[in-house]
């Protein structure tokens, strides 16, 4: 009987690297998202090359029951998952009032509903394990407002707040929650986001998903509750501090302004 890390969003950029990182160090896998054929090939691969098991579970994580599906799958198989990673995510560059009301409801329902759901239902058998955890994907996104994405970065925000306040709830059981916030990222998500000619990714160096993956590999063994990717963005998110709210927004619109 083996124990498991699950991962959300692992056919494509930050979550398909994870996915590939927890496997080089041994982990056995549970691989979700929609792109069957994609994550069939990673498990494979995988297997192949680090002898791990992995399971692939195909499921679109903005619909409640296939979110309880994965659940029931894993409970059914006597898949135990030790560590649970919440990656999948979504975004939208599009001004709010011309927005399409369904990929903002997705939005949501993928970047928190499945997120805090995935958490409750396994968070029991995790802390029976004891001895994994829980990585949540934010992003640096999460520590301000964002004109031209809102729901994209209140969500970001709603899983920093979620996931912190988590982890300060599990001391001292020997589960831990994980924020990992990158900032711009190489990956399938400039595209599905509206972001391809956006400034952020061609203000500075965007990092490759392999690098934001090993970072929050590494942050989620050391047990941090939250790390963020690259020096400048650790930067930006301290002067984010002392900063009046009103120029941060204004900033970010002209960032973000298409
Ligand atoms: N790239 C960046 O600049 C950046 C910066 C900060 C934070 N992040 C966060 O990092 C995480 C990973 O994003 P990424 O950059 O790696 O983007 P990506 O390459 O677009 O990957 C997104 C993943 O989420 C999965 N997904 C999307 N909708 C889904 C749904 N309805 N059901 C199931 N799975 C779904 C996708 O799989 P399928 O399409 O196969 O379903 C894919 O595997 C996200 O939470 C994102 O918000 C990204």
């Amino acid at each position: 009987m083996y124990n498991y890390t699950l991962i959300t969003g692992s056919s494509s950029g930050i979550g398909y690297e994870l996915a590939k990182v927890f496997a080089e160090y041994g982990h056995h896998l549970i691989l979700v998202a929609r792109s069957e054929s994609v994550l069939n090939e990673l498990a494979l691969e995988l297997h192949r090359e680090y002898k791990v098991e992995v399971k692939v579970i195909p499921a679109d994580l903005s619909q409640e029951k296939e979110v309880y599906r994965i659940f029931d799958i894993c409970r059914e198989n006597e898949w135990h998952v030790e560590s649970l990673v919440n990656n999948a995510g979504v975004g939208d560059n599009e001004g709010f009032a011309n927005s399409d009301w369904r990929k903002q409801k997705q939005m949501m329902a993928v970047n928190m509903d499945a997120l805090v759901h995935l958490t409750h239902m396994f968070l029991p058998d995790i802390m029976q394990i004891s001895r994994g955890g829980v990585l949540n994907v934010a992003s640096t996104a999460a520590f301000q407002a964002g004109p031209f994405m809102a729901v994209y970065y209140a969500t970001k925000a709603f899983v920093l707040s979620f996931s912190e306040a988590l982890n300060e709830e599990l001391r001292g059981t020997g589960v831990h929650v994980t924020t990992l916030c990158p900032g711009p990222t190489a990956s399938g998500f400039q595209k599905t986001a509206g972001l391809e000619h956006a400034k952020l990714f061609q203000m500075m160096r965007v990092p490759s998903s392999r690098e934001v993956a090993r970072y929050g590999y590494k942050s989620f063994r050391l047990g941090r509750s939250v790390a963020i990717h690259g020096w400048l963005n650790r930067l930006g998110v301290q002067l984010l501090r002392i900063s009046p709210r009103a120029l941060i927004v204004r900033l970010v619109r002209l960032l973000q302004a298409k």
